[in-house]
């Protein structure tokens, strides 16, 4: 049972699979280790992932360790079509095309949960949020999930302070191996190349305003420096801000970033972080865009309402009332996915591995956990670490004796 858009772009999706395999060593190192023992034989999982090259990696992977997997898209533009038309031939129950309404997005989610799985790997909280309450799916007995994005754990945490958690989630976003990579690295490079796409236009010597100086932002930060463009930051917290201060960058509100930046990103996970009020200020020309996980950082409601003409795909220019253009990417949706192909294949085996270690530590330890949101052990990410020095070759010391037992001295 599927819905996709167009079946005769599974040969295209399977070559983008096989590439993203190729290089993400350390994730199909592990699942060729554990398929002989099928440890995920008779488990259901869920999976509401944007819908990548990457992820067919994952997915597949957890089909050849004995699962079945469903799918739907966790963003309703975000979904590659030749990817979900790969999976569906490969007999995983997937619902997912790109461009959908919000009605049609909700309708995949509602096909997953139908399902009935066992296990849920969600990227925003879209997933898991209507499991908890919808009614239709109250009865479901979810054993766990896990979350892929910062978005979904503050989520979590909103409805874990309620006392409103019914089954444990492991927050994939806060290994180590994961955000001080995916999110920095991952999101660095696949920014600039989603902007590159869009706009093609020169970033040396550009002034481009980063909105957040989180993981996200100091990755696109660190890249846009390196391309030569002259770096803004604007920051809410005032140690992220010193940071960004000390790494070099300018940082100053809002209110005054709006007057002299070409190119503004936003970085946040928050809402309202470039107004109406800010749009109207800035100068004619300027182009933003959102990398954050939903299209709630950007006022693209009000320039969408304004005269529009997509002059690239994935670029509309905005007339204005007081004759300004402002130029806006992928309709203030997540750039970086939508304008480009996501992050690379490498960093995201980190992430993934992390994802396939903790389906296994819920499978092994859910009656021992509560309805919390839990990290991942801190064994799993040395694990992910270690596999991942070991792929690229590279060797590390260890402690001496000597050095341990005067680690616990005093
Ligand atoms: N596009 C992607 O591929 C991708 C990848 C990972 C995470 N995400 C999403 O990106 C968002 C940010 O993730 P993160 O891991 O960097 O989070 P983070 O918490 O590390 O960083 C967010 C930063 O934004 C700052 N901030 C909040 N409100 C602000 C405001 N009004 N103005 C300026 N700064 C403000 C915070 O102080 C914080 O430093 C989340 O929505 C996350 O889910 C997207």
């Amino acid at each position: 049972m599927y819905k996709i858009k167009d079946s005769s772009l599974s040969d295209q999706g399977r070559l983008a699979y096989t590439w993203a395999k190729d290089h993400m060593q350390i994730l199909t190192h592990s699942i060729n280790l554990l398929a002989k023992s099928k440890p995920l034989k008779r488990i259901t999982l869920g999976f509401c992932l944007q819908i990548t090259k990457e992820t067919s990696v994952l997915l597949i992977g957890a089909q050849e360790l004995g699962a079945k997997v469903v799918a739907c898209g966790g963003n309703p533009l975000t979904t590659k079509d030749d990817i979900a038309a790969f999976l569906a031939s490969k007999g995983i129950e997937i619902f997912a095309w790109s461009g959908q309404t919000k009605s049609e997005y909700d309708w995949c989610q509602n096909k997953v949960l139908s399902c009935k799985p066992d296990i849920i790997i969600d990227d925003g909280g879209d997933l898991n949020t209507k499991a908890h309450f919808d009614r239709k799916f109250r009865s479901l007995k979810i054993i766990g999930a896990t979350e892929e994005t910062t978005t979904g754990i503050t989520r979590y945490r909103s409805m874990q302070k309620k006392g409103k958690m019914r089954y444990p989630i492991i927050a994939v976003n806060n290994a180590k191996t994961k955000t001080m990579f995916d999110n920095k690295y991952g999101t660095g490079q696949s920014t600039i190349d989603g902007y590159l796409r869009a706009v093609n236009l020169l970033l040396a010597s550009k002034r481009i305003v980063v909105c957040g100086y989180g993981w996200l932002g100091k990755g696109v930060a660190q890249k846009c420096a390196g391309m030569g463009s002259k770096v803004i930051v604007t920051e809410v917290d005032p140690i992220k801000a010193l940071e960004a201060h000390m790494d070099g960058f300018n940082v100053m509100p809002m209110s005054h970033a709006t007057k002299i930046g070409d190119i503004f990103i936003t970085c946040t996970g928050m809402t309202d972080v470039i107004q109406k009020k800010h749009l109207t200020c800035m100068k004619s020309g300027a182009i933003v865009g959102n990398v954050g996980h939903f299209d709630v950082e950007i006022d693209s409601k009000f320039l969408l309402n304004q005269t529009v003409r997509q002059v690239r795909p994935n670029l509309d220019e905005c007339i204005l009332p007081n004759g300004k253009k402002i130029y806006l990417i992928s309709k203030g949706r997540v750039a970086n996915l939508i304008a480009s192909e996501g992050h690379p294949p490498e960093v995201m085996a980190l992430s993934f591995s992390n994802q396939l270690y903790s389906i296994l530590y819920i499978l092994k330890n859910h009656k021992k956990m509560q309805n919390l949101v839990y990290d991942v052990p801190k064994q799993i990410d040395s694990q992910v670490a270690i596999d991942a020095l070991n792929s690229m070759n590279v060797k590390i010391d260890t402690l001496s004796k000597k050095q341990i037992k005067y680690q616990t001295s005093w």
